[in-house]
């Protein structure tokens, strides 16, 4: 076991209050290409067309075909891989309490965790972006693109497209909880998108002890993070559950 990893199993151990903050990263091990770097979606599409508010208010039927319709076949076949179930093991010890994820694809929920905050909204439902009535995304009718509301108005996925502010109760609570915290578990982020990049800084400032868990370094790794361990979460999450488990028996 490397020094760093048992610093952060020592670490965790003594936490109070463990937050998670999960990026696309997290869910690569699901079949869901991350955003940038290696095979990222961002290297294939230009996210100011397809991923930009003002993209989508242009031409729907374009943002809906290219980008929404893709998301949904790759989100539909995604199950929970060994490192969201690792988050979910450390809740269920009592070790971590909140997920905060900029992730849309529900796979925390489904994992297992119970307090997840998700701040870029969730693909699992759809919203008029008329009158902000909602429908799951599996009822919604595709043989129309864009698919439209009862009141004619165009669905699009309840998630935060560029250019829209993150959903506030959101983004409050993601701050308070990430300045109480004294351990924050940050992985799978790239860490270039605010206000969620924002999150491990607000915790270090409040004197938490930031975890990163990342097969690369980020802009995080040599201003921030305490214990970076290299790799992939998928490996990483469930050997520290592991130890934890180890530490809680000893
Ligand atoms: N385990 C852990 N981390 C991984 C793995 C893995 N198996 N594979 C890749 N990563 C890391 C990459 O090294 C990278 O640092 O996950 C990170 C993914 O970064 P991004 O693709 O930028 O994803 P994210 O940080 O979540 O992007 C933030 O940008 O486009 C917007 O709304 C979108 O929520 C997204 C936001």
């Amino acid at each position: 076991m490397s020094d760093l990893f048992a610093d952060a199993v020592e670490t965790l151990a003594k936490a109070k209050k463990t937050v998670a903050l999960t990026g696309a990263g997290i869910s690569v091990e699901s079949g869901i290409p991350p955003f940038r770097g290696k095979g990222g979606l961002w290297e294939k599409l230009d996210p100011m067309k397809y991923a930009h508010i003002d993209a989508f208010l242009e031409d729907p039927e374009t943002v809906w075909n290219v980008l929404i319709k893709e998301m949904k076949m790759v989100l539909d076949k995604a199950r929970p891989n060994t490192a969201h179930i690792g988050l979910a093991d450390l809740e269920r010890m009592g070790i971590l309490q909140t997920v905060i994820t900029q992730n849309v694809d529900g796979l925390h929920q489904r994992a297992g965790n119970s307090d997840v905050i998700e701040f870029h909204g969730s693909f699992a439902w759809q919203r008029c972006q008329t009158c902000d009535w909602t429908i799951e995304t599996s009822r919604v009718d595709l043989s129309e693109i864009p698919p439209r509301c009862r009141c004619g108005g165009i669905l699009r996925p309840d998630c935060i497209f560029f250019g829209e502010m993150i959903p506030h109760d959101a983004l409050l609570r993601s701050q308070q909880i990430s300045a109480a915290c004294d351990v924050m578990l940050v992985v799978g982020t790239s860490a270039t998108v605010q206000p969620a990049a924002s999150m491990p800084f607000i915790a270090r400032d409040n004197g938490a002890v930031v975890i990163e868990i990342n097969p690369e370094p980020t802009s995080l790794t040599r201003r921030i993070s305490n214990l970076p361990l290299l790799g992939a979460a998928g490996t990483i999450l469930p050997r520290l559950v592991k130890a934890m488990r180890r530490h809680q028996n000893a």
